[in-house]
């Protein structure tokens, strides 16, 4: 597929859910350019508009249809635009979605981006539907396009999928059973970063820690012997990685957050629920109790490590019991950041076919749960006061002379920063706490 000739043809990305899309998004924009493709920040411009969908909750779905509803003028205006979907909502739907708007010329799966470029020269004499699953590492058919600047942080994809089918959950159904990039592939997308000015990577999987690529020795590598691994690459200096599983924080990598000085100490890791009765019945694997000693553990190797969680409320046949076992083991981790959400039943997921809670009922608890949350968040932001963080610089702040960065601990932290430029690291003391930054002095 050679580079074509004459002005480029414009692209519109949007994007909706998780880092994973926003990852997949700049894969499918890179594969693209090669089709003639630059992005461009407005759908009315666009020759192309794509739209990466998230299918976790309802709304999200919804979202995209009114999305596509409003984008009816522009294909009127414009015959030639070429409109797709692609994300969980297209592997969800599939051809349904030509079905209900048949302005769409295609629509691609998560596991078949390596097949977009010829989708989009089909597209407009053909409608295309792919949502296969295939045997075969379409990263490595994405390949980045070289030499292009980078900011300082980047995403990176390791795994996808998943094996686990909590009850609630779709990504088991849409991005399909859980398979891992080979270590050097990775090794390699990170020195590439690297060389481009990347400074923070955050491998990216929907279970991520249960990552067991092929390594270079031909050996089965776990996350924490990536970690490690990509600990060596001069010029990275710091390593995330998201969502995790409480089940597969194997002791390597609980020991990692204690000895490997570029893995950051924050660690996002979703319980859903404090209930054993619920966590039962959304088909965890765990226990409250064992979720609260691995915690435990992780702080006994990394004192100061920032715990982030997910969680859930008015799951199916949740009592208000069950809610306030959740309010309690809130209350015994202590969290740092959380992110929360009403119970949405997605259809194909076994608790959809369940009871559900009174929707105002959970409504209630998701605000009491927030509050609980927000007070904790606050407390541990301003427990930073005082401290002595790095932080790595992303852009300019809205005072002149002032940039934004992000801490070890993933705070956005405001400072006065003469000659600081974006990708500088500097250690900062904190001196005050807003309600979502922090700001520092650079020592
Ligand atoms: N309803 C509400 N929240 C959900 N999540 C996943 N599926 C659902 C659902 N059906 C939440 C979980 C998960 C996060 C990514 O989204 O908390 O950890
Ligand atoms: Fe969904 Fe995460 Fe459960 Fe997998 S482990 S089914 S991605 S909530």
């Amino acid at each position: 597929m050679g580079e074509q000739t004459g002005d480029p043809k414009k692209l519109y990305i949007r994007t909706y859910g998780c880092q994973m899309n926003v990852y997949d998004s700049e894969r499918m924009a890179e594969a693209l350019g090669g089709n003639g493709y630059v992005e461009v920040a407005s759908a009315d411009e666009a020759d192309m508009i794509l739209l990466n969908t998230c299918h976790i909750r309802e709304k999200a779905a919804e979202k995209v249809y009114s999305d596509l509803g409003r984008l009816k003028g522009l294909k009127a205006a414009k015959p030639d635009l070429k409109i797709g979907v692609a994300g969980c909502v297209a592997q969800a739907e599939g051809a349904e979605i030509i079905a209900r708007q048949p302005m769409v010329d295609l629509v691609v799966g998560p596991q078949s981006y390596h097949r977009l470029p010829e989708m989009e020269r089909a597209a407009g004499t053909t409608k295309v539907v792919d949502t296969d699953f295939p045997e075969e590492d379409k990263f490595e058919r994405l390949k980045r396009r070289p030499k292009a600047q980078r900011g300082p942080t980047a995403f990176l994809t390791v795994q996808e999928g998943c094996d686990k089918f909590c009850a609630f959950c779709v990504v088991p159904y849409t991005r399909g059973a859980e398979v891992s990039r080979p270590a050097a592939r990775i090794i390699d997308e990170a020195r590439d970063l690297v060389e481009r000015g990347v400074r923070e990577i955050t491998l990216l999987g929907q279970n991520v820690n249960a990552y067991h690529g092929a390594g270079p020795d031909g050996g089965d590598w776990s996350l924490a012997r990536l970690i490690r691994a990509l600990s060596d690459v001069d010029g990275l200096e710091r390593i995330r990685f998201t969502t995790s599983h409480p089940n597969d924080m194997d002791d390597d990598l609980i020991a990692a957050h204690g000895d490997c000085a570029k893995l950051m100490p924050y660690l996002h890791l979703p319980v859903q629920s404090g209930s054993d009765r619920i966590l039962k019945r959304m088909n965890r694997q765990h226990t409250a109790e064992s979720y609260l000693r691995l915690i435990e553990r992780i702080r006994t190797a990394r004192p100061d490590i920032l715990i982030s969680g997910d969680f859930i409320v008015g799951f199916p046949e949740e009592t208000e019991a069950d809610f306030r076992d959740t309010l309690a083991l809130i209350e015994a981790v202590n969290y740092g950041h959380a992110f929360s959400f009403k119970y949405s039943p997605r259809p194909g997921t076994p608790a959809a076919e369940r009871a559900q809670v009174d929707p105002a009922e959970a409504d209630a608890r998701l605000q009491r749960l927030q509050a609980l949350l927000t007070r904790q968040q606050r407390a541990v932001q301003d427990a930073m006061i005082g401290r002595e963080v790095g932080v790595l610089f992303e852009k300019a702040g809205r005072e002149t002379g002032q940039m934004v960065g992000k801490s070890d601990h993933l705070h956005s932290v405001f400072c006065e920063a003469p000659g600081i430029v974006p990708g500088d690291m500097r250690r900062v003391r904190i001196v005050s706490s807003a309600p979502n930054s922090l700001a520092g002095e650079i020592l």
